[in-house]
C-alpha cells in the first residue's frame, strides 16, 4: 500500500528504545534466565534494544582479572544462545565504550552524596565487603544512570531490586534536563511480570541468587544436567503434602516456586500446573519440573557450547556491537559536553 501522507512516510513511528545489562560477576542462574534474559528475547522485535556486559560495574567488588575476562565472554555467548540476536539488538561490552565513564563523571557532578548514601545496594554491599568500601561502589548508580541515559532509553527491563537505581537515574536525568533543556529521555523501569520471579530452592521465601552461599539453592545455566535434576529433587517444600498454588502463603513458598518454574518452562500458569498435579505427591511434581528444566536448558547449552568455542565469531559480535553503541552514545555525550560548557568543535 502506498502511503499518501509524505510526512508520515518520511517519519515512521520511532520504535521505543530499551537498554539493559548484566554484570559478568558470577554464574547465570535459571532465575536470571527466566526473570531477565528470556523476556529480553521477546522484546527484540518490538523495541530497539541494546544489551551490555557491565564489566565496569563488576570491578566495584574485587575480581580475578582472568576470570572476569572469561566470564564476560561466557555471558555474551549465553545471551546469544538464549536468543538475543546480535543482528536485531546491539550486544556489547561496557568497557568498550568509553562514553560510559565519561558521562558518569559528568553525572557525578549532578548527583548528591545524600542520594547515594540512601541506596540499599550500597548499604548491603558495604556490609558484605567491609574491607573494600570504595568510591566506585558508592557511585555505582551514577555509572548505571550513564549507561541508560547515553542510549536515550525509554524503558529498562530490570528486577525489583534494581528499581531504586532506575529512580535515581530518573532523578538525575530530570535535574539535568531542568538545567539544560531536554537532553535525556527519562527512562521507565520495566518490571518483569510477577510469577516469573524464581525463588531459592532451599530458602523459597528468598529470590534465587548466584551469591547464595549454598549452591543447592540455585540452578546455574552451566550446571550438569544430573546436578540440575538433583537440586530440584532436593528442593525444600512443606509437610502438608498438597499441591496447590497459594502465592500469598509463605508456608507454601517451595511448592509455589516449583509450580512457577514448571509454568514458565511449559508456557502454562502456576494455577493450571497445580490443577494438573492435584492429588499427586511432591515427588512426581519435582520429577516433572526437573525434566522440564533440563529439556528447556538442553538446546541453549548445545548452542552455547558451539558459540563459546568460536572466539572469532564472539569478537566479531562485540566489535560490531561496540561500534554501534559508541555511535549512539557519542551523540548524547557530545550534546552533554556542549550543554555543560566544554569547548566542542
Ligand atoms: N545494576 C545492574 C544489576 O546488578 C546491572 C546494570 C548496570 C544495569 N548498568 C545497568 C542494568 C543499566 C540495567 C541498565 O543487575
Amino acid at each position: 500500500m502506498e502511503l499518501e501522507n509524505k510526512e508520515v512516510q518520511a517519519r515512521p513511528e520511532r520504535k521505543k528504545k530499551i537498554f539493559s545489562g548484566v554484570q559478568p560477576s558470577g554464574t547465570i542462574t535459571l532465575g536470571n534466565y527466566i526473570g531477565a534474559i528470556r523476556n529480553w528475547v521477546k522484546l527484540q522485535d518490538d523495541y530497539d534494544c541494546a544489551f551490555a556486559m557491565m564489566d565496569m560495574h563488576t570491578i566495584t567488588v574485587r575480581q580475578t582479572p582472568a576470570e572476569l575476562r572469561r566470564r564476560t565472554l561466557e555471558l555474551m555467548a549465553l545471551y546469544i544462545a538464549c536468543g538475543i540476536d546480535p543482528k536485531k539488538s546491539i550486544l556489547f561490552i561496557q568497557s568498550h565504550n568509553s562514553a560510559h565513564a565519561e558521562l558518569a563523571w559528568i553525572l557525578n557532578c549532578y548527583t548528591y552524596m545524600g542520594e547515594l548514601q540512601r541506596m540499599t545496594q550500597f548499604k548491603d554491599k558495604s556490609a558484605r565487603h567491609a574491607d573494600n568500601i570504595n568510591a566506585g561502589l558508592f557511585t555505582y548508580p551514577v555509572l548505571m544512570a550513564a549507561d541508560i541515559l547515553l542510549y536515550q532509553a525509554d524503558a529498562v527491563p530490570v528486577g525489583k531490586d534494581q528499581m531504586q537505581h532506575i529512580e535515581i537515574c530518573r532523578d538525575v536525568a530530570g535535574r539535568f534536563n531542568a538545567l539544560y533543556g531536554n537532553v535525556f529521555t527519562i527512562p521507565e523501569g520495566l518490571l518483569v511480570k510477577s510469577g516469573a520471579k524464581i525463588a531459592s530452592l532451599q530458602e523459597p521465601t528468598k529470590k534465587m541468587s548466584k551469591s547464595d552461599s549454598n549452591p543447592k539453592g540455585y540452578i546455574s545455566m552451566m550446571d550438569d544436567f544430573g546436578v540440575i535434576a538433583k537440586k530440584i529433587k532436593s528442593a525444600v517444600t512443606d509437610s502438608e503434602g498438597v499441591i496447590e498454588y497459594r502465592p500469598d502463603d509463605d508456608a507454601k513458598a517451595g511448592v509455589n516456586n516449583l509450580l512457577s518454574i514448571m509454568a514458565v518452562m511449559t508456557d502454562s500458569t502456576p494455577e493450571r500446573v497445580a490443577a494438573d498435579f492435584a492429588g499427586q505427591g511432591y515427588g512426581a511434581l519435582k520429577s516433572a519440573v526437573a525434566e522440564a528444566v533440563v529439556e528447556g536448558i538442553r538446546p541453549i547449552r548445545a548452542e552455547y557450547d558451539k558459540i563459546i568455542k568460536d572466539k572469532a565469531y564472539l569478537k566479531d559480535i562485540y566489535t560490531t556491537g561496540a561500534e554501534r553503541a559508541c555511535g549512539i552514545a557519542n551523540r548524547t555525550l557530545k550534546k552533554v559536553y556542549k550543554k555543560v560548557g566544554f569547548v566542542t568543535d
